[in-house]
């Protein structure tokens, strides 16, 4: 039984597979492979793309998706998560695909050893399935290689499971990794960091700018986004005509992320990304359901 926990659960001949079969997926609708699989959903924080994503890559594989909302589940009356887990598995669905706020819930799962875990994003501490659709997308851009390309991630570091996730992957396949933000948003790290973009913009391939995530602040750290927006906002003045590609997990805070502008210029990929998505977490479905 293979989980997703972390990208660190696939090899590197899984992750080659995943980019191959997304590819294919890609170009050209596949058969129903995974016709009479069911698939559990359990999102205990809020999700456009991730949970959408999932379900359309369920569904254009065939499989049917089971969907349980824990504002209204025994979560309410006081079950503990391992128990709704252990009674989902009891149902006998294929995988259980979770987003938990702690960052230890689907190893937690994963450890039980009933159905396969798929990590549909994790605290502050992984989102796999977000880091190799951007690798994915990165792959699809600079036609096959990212090897020793840079990218800069800018913005609310500390807070975000894309970046942790991001790091471990984009090192992983060679990639330079250096960090942009403010004091407040910076991680430890032995990565570059810096404080401003224009210090480094010029040696950038790629920028992944993040959302200021205030929902995971226990306290205001900044008094005015429009201060911060100011530093750090992806706009048509700070890329100028550079060839860099814009990525960004969504969703987007306008001008404050990227500015309204920029969001519309070809650079940026953010839609891509999107779409990207549906074809990795197909072929993540793939790899975990038929062929481990
Ligand atoms: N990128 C991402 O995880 O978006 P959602 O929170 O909408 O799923």
């Amino acid at each position: 039984m293979q989980h997703l926990v972390d990208t660190d659960n696939f090899s590197d001949e899984q992750i080659a597979q995943l980019l191959h079969d997304a590819k294919r997926f890609k170009h050209k609708r596949p058969i129903q492979l995974l016709r009479d699989r069911l698939l559990i959903t359990l999102f205990f924080e809020a999700s456009t793309r991730t949970r959408s994503s999932f379900e359309v890559a369920a569904k254009k594989l065939g499989a049917a998706v089971v969907h349980l909302d824990p504002s209204r589940s025994s979560t309410k009356k006081g079950e503990s998560l391992e128990d709704t887990f252990a009674n989902l598995c009891a149902m006998d669905p294929d995988a259980v695909i979770i987003r938990h706020s702690d960052n230890h819930a689907p190893g937690m799962l994963a450890d039980m050893h009933t159905t396969p875990v798929i990590n549909a994003g994790a605290g502050n501490y992984a989102h796999p399935t977000q880091a190799l659709l951007d690798l994915f997308t990165m792959i699809e851009h600079f036609n096959g290689n990212v090897k020793g390309k840079t990218i800069a991630i800018v913005g609310d570091i500390v807070s975000s499971r894309v970046a942790s996730s991001g790091i471990r992957l984009f090192t992983r396949m060679g990639m330079h990794v250096v960090l942009v933000a403010p004091e407040q948003f910076m991680p430890e790290s032995t990565l570059p960091q810096y404080k401003k973009l224009e210090d480094v913009i010029d040696n950038v391939d790629v920028i992944m700018s993040l959302r200021a995530q205030l929902e995971r602040h226990e306290e205001e750290l900044f008094e005015d986004y429009a201060d911060y927006a100011a530093q750090y906002c992806i706009s048509k003045e700070r890329m100028q005509d550079r060839d860099i590609l814009l990525l960004h997990p969504g969703p987007v805070m306008r001008n404050i992320d990227i500015s309204d502008e920029m969001l519309e210029d070809p650079r940026c990929k953010v839609l891509t990304q999107v779409k990207n998505g549906v074809y990795m977490r197909m072929a993540i479905l793939k790899l975990l359901l038929l062929d481990s």
